[in-house]
């Protein structure tokens, strides 16, 4: 098993890559407190190295802090909007979303919804910073114009609204632009790389060299993965050609993100990515080596971690890379993987014989790697949770990297803002004679890297993004979140209330005075909704620790057939020839077989549905509650059978397949707490003449409850659930399409233990069954989702009869 505690020992060393390969993936899924406490041997320091960071770190924070410039511009945009401000936030979704919106008609409403509420006016004249105020004024210029709609709001017709309606909005969206645009000048070197190259002479004039990062990632269609690739091969062109004197600086480089060059860059894919991205990396990766132009390929969201590594082996041990040395990685140390990633890429490097080129970063994405595993309801987290553990992990990769193993192997490119982690480097890299450089962004940490570039021979390169400025805004928001946010070094660099002494604590030492190694006031994916409500348990197909194992299960259901047919008081009715059920991708795949409910059989399971109901209604709607539970929790526990099914008989794809299932513990987990907020205890109400009055809740009766085939799952189960909690029996109706999908949950229902008078199952012909139910007295009420055309039937149907209205 991987050990982090042991990547410096020869006999570790000597496992072979699959060893190592293998700790990439165990690691996804490692528990982080026992990882963590692997890890913090390799990252602490002793006591003169901790000494020696220590002062180096203070001096260069407070040589920092001396200069008048030191707080730049954009620090103090950022500190002026960060994110625990509403304005904060919402210039960070606007920015977000802008990004993603086509059409000028629906960037308008969202500016107008997002911008109404916030106070942009409170924010001027805070900061001395022009920059400040300048994104401030075309901010508030649009909350004006906003609010003056608010302001004459209440009637919707007033001329105002509809004047800002039609010809507010452009201008105001336009000022947006223009804001954001301010903020992009920031961070973006040039709008091309002829300017970005003329840009960075000034730099490069005091000794920075670069790395240009041809804006642009997630190509959505193949013709945007075509224009980011003639990017970057222009870019590539032009700095192998640009005649800036040689050593004056080291030669800059080019960053790519393989998102930007395939537009369906996921696991699902990886056959085609790796043939098609592959190919397209061989002949960017031949003009870089013939224009001796070095590529780092960026690290992005941990999803795409295994088939980014996929890749970077078939294309560093192809001919065009073999030899050449300029070929190299990012690695984020917020990755509960970064270490094995490191050993397995040390040992490829060794077995080529080549040198890797590794740009160690803390990260970028995190809180976008949190509320995805939170959406997939995940057991853990691919990242930390501490800032102090990923600032660890940045640490002791560091020690394995500058380690006399990899020397020779990999190439430490030391990519940090944090005073304290600069430091570190210096500290550690003393006395080794490794060649090491640190690189920086473009619009961040300029100070810092003054100084060291003045003290120190070591190189330093400054990413830098070029491109228009629409490409930026990803770009632009992990920036704004990474400095927006209370825990970065450079937020508080910034902020003159927070003391020297605060900025130079060891990570490694502040990591040990918590209770616990893990972060515990962030829940586990599985907790998000507090004690109360357990999430739905799910699986992320693009890591192999996860999609290997559900591969595995779903093997033995690939191959299953079902058998669905009515099922009244318990019993299954196998009456007459069933229906052959065939995949609806592949008609010579069979899939099980339905017998179809008949009309007398719908009388039948009415007759039951009906003669259950008083005992159901009156037992506890505990008792009824944990009947929904234990069906969650079954559900989930066949979860591969029932989504071989979805994907088998409905088409689902596997994500969908998963999906469903979700959806469908989700509904009983959820209607278990609404049932028993609802229909437990009577509520007394006041009783002013001395009477008793009191108001509760009960089952109305059977019923019939019409599912589509869409979700033959989570529809299927949601509404049968919400009824039968509430106290009714049900009459199951499943969509004709997939009634093998409700057979099988039907059973588990069963197995959770709702009575068998209390739910009946009858697949088959909707007009015949719902023709025989629906006008019949005991139908106390019907859910159906689906066509309109059939809802008006339905309606229709129960309209016509005697009595009280009846719930549709
Ligand atoms: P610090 O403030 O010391 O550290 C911030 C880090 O702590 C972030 O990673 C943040 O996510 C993490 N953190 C905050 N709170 C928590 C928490 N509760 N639990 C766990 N971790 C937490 N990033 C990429 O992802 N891919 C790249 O390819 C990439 N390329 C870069 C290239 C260069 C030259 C540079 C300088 C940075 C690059 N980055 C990249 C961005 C980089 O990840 C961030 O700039 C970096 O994380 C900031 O680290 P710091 O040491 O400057 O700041
Ligand atoms: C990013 O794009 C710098 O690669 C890093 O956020």
């Amino acid at each position: 098993m991987f050990n982090a505690s042991k990547v410096l020992e020869p006999a570790f060393q000597e496992q072979p890559r699959s060893f190592f390969w293998q700790g990439v993936i165990a690691n996804y899924a490692v528990d982080e407190a026992r990882y963590l406490s692997e890890l913090i041997p390799l990252a602490q320091s002793d006591t003169s190295e901790h000494r020696a960071v220590t002062e180096m770190a203070t001096s260069l924070i407070k040589k920092v802090r001396e200069q008048d410039d030191s707080v730049h511009m954009i620090d103090a945009l950022l500190q002026e909007y960060s994110l625990d401000t509403q304005e904060g936030i919402l210039l960070m979704c606007l920015a977000e979303a802008l990004m993603r919106i086509p059409d000028k008609y629906t960037a308008d409403a969202l500016i107008q919804d997002k911008l109404s509420d916030a106070d942009w006016k409170k924010h001027v004249g805070r900061s001395e910073s022009t920059l400040v105020n300048a994104s401030t004024w075309g901010l508030l210029l649009t909350g004006r114009v906003v609010k003056m709609d608010k302001r004459l709001d209440g009637s919707p017709t007033s001329i105002w609204s509809r004047l800002v309606k039609r010809s507010g909005e452009p201008v105001i969206r336009g000022a947006i632009y223009q804001a954001m645009a301010i903020m992009g000048k920031q961070f973006v070197l040039g709008r091309d790389i002829e300017e970005a190259l003329r840009n960075a002479r000034e730099s490069r004039d005091m000794g920075y060299t670069y790395s240009f990062d041809m804006l642009g990632e997630a190509a959505m269609s193949k013709e945007d993965a075509a224009r980011y690739l003639k990017d970057y091969m222009d870019a590539i062109e032009s700095v192998g050609n640009d005649t800036y004197p040689e050593g004056k600086s080291p030669a800059p480089s080019i960053s790519i993100k393989l998102s930007a060059l395939h537009p369906r860059y996921e696991v699902p894919q990886q056959e085609r990515v790796l043939r098609e991205l592959g190919s397209t990396l061989i002949d960017l990766l031949a003009l870089a080596r013939e224009k001796n132009v070095s590529i780092t390929i960026d690290a992005e969201e941990m999803d795409r971690l295994e088939i980014s590594l996929k890749l970077f082996e078939k294309v560093f041990t192809s001919p065009v890379v073999r030899g050449w040395g300029g070929f190299g990685m990012v690695i984020q140390a917020y990755s509960k993987r970064a270490l094995p990633v490191l050993c397995w890429l040390s040992k490829l490097a060794k077995e080529q014989g080549d040198e890797i080129p590794i740009r160690l970063v803390k990260g970028a994405y995190w809180d976008t790697e949190i509320k995805i595993c939170q959406q997939l309801g995940l057991d853990s987290y691919p990242v930390f949770t501490r800032k102090e553990a990923t600032d660890t992990s940045y640490l002791a990769c560091l020690r394995f990297l500058l380690s006399d193993y990899t020397d020779g192997a990999l190439y430490p490119q030391l990519a940090s803002h944090n005073a304290h982690t600069v430091a570190s480097v210096l500290a550690m890299a003393k006395n080794k004679r490794r060649r090491i450089e640190f690189q920086r962004l473009h619009g961040m940490g300029d100070a810092l890297y003054n100084s060291i570039l003045e003290e120190s021979d070591i190189p330093v390169r400054i990413y830098a993004p070029v491109g228009a400025h629409k490409d930026l805004l990803p770009y632009l928001v992990r920036r704004l979140l990474e400095n927006g946010a209370n825990s970065s070094f450079v937020h508080r660099l910034v902020d003159a209330a927070t003391p020297v002494e605060d900025l130079v604590q060891n990570p490694v030492d502040e990591l040990q005075t918590y209770d616990s190694l893990a972060n515990d006031r962030i829940p586990a994916p599985t907790h998000i909704y507090g004690e109360e409500r357990r999430n739905s348990r799910g699986l992320n197909i693009h890591a192999a620790a996860h999609l290997d194992p559900l591969l595995n299960h779903l093997s033995r259901w690939w191959e299953s057939n079902w058998e669905a047919a009515p099922v009244i008081g318990g019993e299954k009715k196998r009456k007459g020839r069933p229906k052959e059920i065939t995949a609806p991708y592949d008609t010579t795949q069979p899939v099980g077989h339905v017998f179809w409910s008949s009309e007398a059989q719908a009388a039948e399971a009415l007759e039951v549905a009906a003669a259950g109901f008083p005992a159901w209604r009156d037992r506890p709607v505990q008792d009824r509650a944990l009947c929904l539970e234990r069906y969650a929790d079954l559900m989930e526990a066949h979860m591969e059978e029932l989504m071989a099914i979805c994907c088998r008989e409905a088409g689902k794809t596997m994500q969908d397949g998963i999906d469903e299932v979700r959806e469908a513990v989700d509904f009983c987990r959820y209607y278990a707490i609404q049932g028993r907020a609802r229909f437990g205890d009577a509520m007394a109400l006041p009783g002013p003449t001395g009477e008793s009055n009191e108001l509760y809740m009960e089952g109305r009766g059977v019923f019939l409850c019409i599912s589509p085939w869409n979700f033959p799952l989570a529809i299927f189960t949601g509404q049968i659930m919400a009824a039968l909690v509430a106290g009714n029996t049900v009459i199951a109706k499943p969509a004709e399409q997939t009634s093998l999908v409700a057979g099988r949950a039907f059973e588990l229902m069963l197995e959770a233990g709702f009575p068998p008078d209390v739910v009946q199952l009858l697949p088959g012909d909707g007009a015949t069954i719902g023709g025989k139910l629906t006008p019949d007295p005991r139908i106390a009420g019907v859910a159906f989702t689906g066509s309109t055309q059939v809802a008006h039937t339905l309606n229709r149907a129960l309209a016509q009869r005697e009595g009280a209205i009846v719930p549709l």
